[in-house]
This record gives structure tokens, C-alpha cells and sequence, in this order.
């Protein structure tokens, strides 16, 4: 199993693999024009066969703060740490790039928290992030779980989180 940067000839099987989870309303429908516009955002993890079997993707929303979005493992490769390696290689991917603190919006927290995620109160996250909700099947009734991970012990009050709120 091998996790690496996606290419636009994985957009196909990143769109399937969405599409599983978006028609149980776990996660909002990609369109293919959408992942190719984004396809630098991706990971994918891909097993011994070439077969794609998970992605993610980490989308920058200011200078000190990402989002970890789009994270699916196939039901046949849940359970053996595929998604703790596409969600710890997001924050390597967001640490080289220099930023500080990455959050998630998320049906399943304690699987984020065995990565290490910290539970938030979404209300404290900036509203700049709310932008893509309005699609989502379960708006505005949402129960999705804010965590985040950070170098900072008080993350989405950092001066730079503080500048995109006031944006
Ligand atoms: C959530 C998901 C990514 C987990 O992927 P996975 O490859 O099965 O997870 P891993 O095997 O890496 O599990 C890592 C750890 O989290 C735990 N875990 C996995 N899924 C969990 C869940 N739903 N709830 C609680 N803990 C969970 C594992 O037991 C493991 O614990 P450990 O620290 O004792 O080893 C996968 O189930 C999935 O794609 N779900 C559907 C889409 C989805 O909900 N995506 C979430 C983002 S919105």
C-alpha cells in the first residue's frame, strides 16, 4: 500500500469512492470538474494492485490554517490503518507548507481523535469555512464534529486565524 500525491487519471476512482459515502450523506458529492480543479489537494492511497483505495485532500484557507476534507477508505480496506496514514500524511503535507493548524468537519470524531485530533466547538471555527455547507444534503441540521490538530496549544485563537475571521 502506497500513499501518494493523485493525478488526473485517479479522478475516476476518487469520484467512485466519494460517491459511496455521499449516498449515505457521510460526505458531500464531488463533481469530476470539481476533483480536477482540486486534484492538487489530493492524496491517494493505492494497494499493491494499483487499485485506489482511499484519498483525501487538504484544502489551505489562509496562512496558518487548513482544511483535512474528503478523507474515504473502501469498505474492503476499512480497518488497517489506511485512513490514519492518509490523515497523518495531510498533516506532514500541511507542515511542509508551514502551516500550523489543520481542522476537520466530521460524522466519526473518536476515529480523528485516534489520529490525534482535538475536539472544537465548531462555532469557534472562522465563518469564511462555512461556504461549501450550504450543499450538503444534511444543511443547516448538521451534527458534524469540529477537531482540529495544531502546533498551538490555543490553535483558532492565533493571531493569523484571528486576521482571516476579520477578512
Ligand atoms: C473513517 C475512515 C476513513 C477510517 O478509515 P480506516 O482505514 O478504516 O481507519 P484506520 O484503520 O486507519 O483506523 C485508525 C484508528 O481509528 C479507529 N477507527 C476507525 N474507524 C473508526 C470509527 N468509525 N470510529 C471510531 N474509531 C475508528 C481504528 O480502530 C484505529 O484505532 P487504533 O488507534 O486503535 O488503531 C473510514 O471508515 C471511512 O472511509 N469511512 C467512510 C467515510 C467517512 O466517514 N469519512 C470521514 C471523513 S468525513
Amino acid at each position: 500500500m502506497n500513499i501518494r500525491a493523485a493525478r488526473v487519471g485517479d479522478v475516476p476512482a476518487i469520484g467512485d469512492l466519494i460517491r459511496t459515502f455521499a449516498d449515505r450523506k457521510l460526505m458531500i458529492r464531488r463533481s469530476p470538474g470539481e476533483l480536477y480543479e482540486s486534484i492538487r489537494e489530493f492524496l491517494v492511497a493505492e494497494d499493491d494492485n494499483g487499485q485506489i483505495v482511499g484519498c483525501s485532500a487538504l484544502h489551505v484557507f489562509w496562512e496558518d490554517l487548513a482544511e483535512l476534507k474528503c478523507l474515504a477508505v473502501s469498505e474492503s480496506a476499512q480497518g488497517f490503518g489506511i485512513g490514519r496514514k492518509l490523515v497523518d500524511a495531510c498533516w506532514k503535507a500541511a507542515r511542509e507548507l508551514e502551516i500550523a493548524t489543520v481542522f476537520t468537519l466530521t460524522y466519526v470524531p473518536e476515529f480523528f481523535e485516534r489520529c490525534g485530533y482535538d475536539r472544537v466547538e465548531k462555532s469557534d471555527l472562522p465563518h469564511k469555512i462555512w461556504n461549501e455547507c450550504v450543499r450538503c444534503p444534511l444543511f443547516p441540521s448538521c451534527t458534524e464534529v469540529a477537531l482540529v490538530r495544531s502546533i498551538y496549544p490555543d490553535p483558532l485563537n492565533s493571531e493569523s486565524v484571528a486576521e482571516l475571521v476579520a477578512v
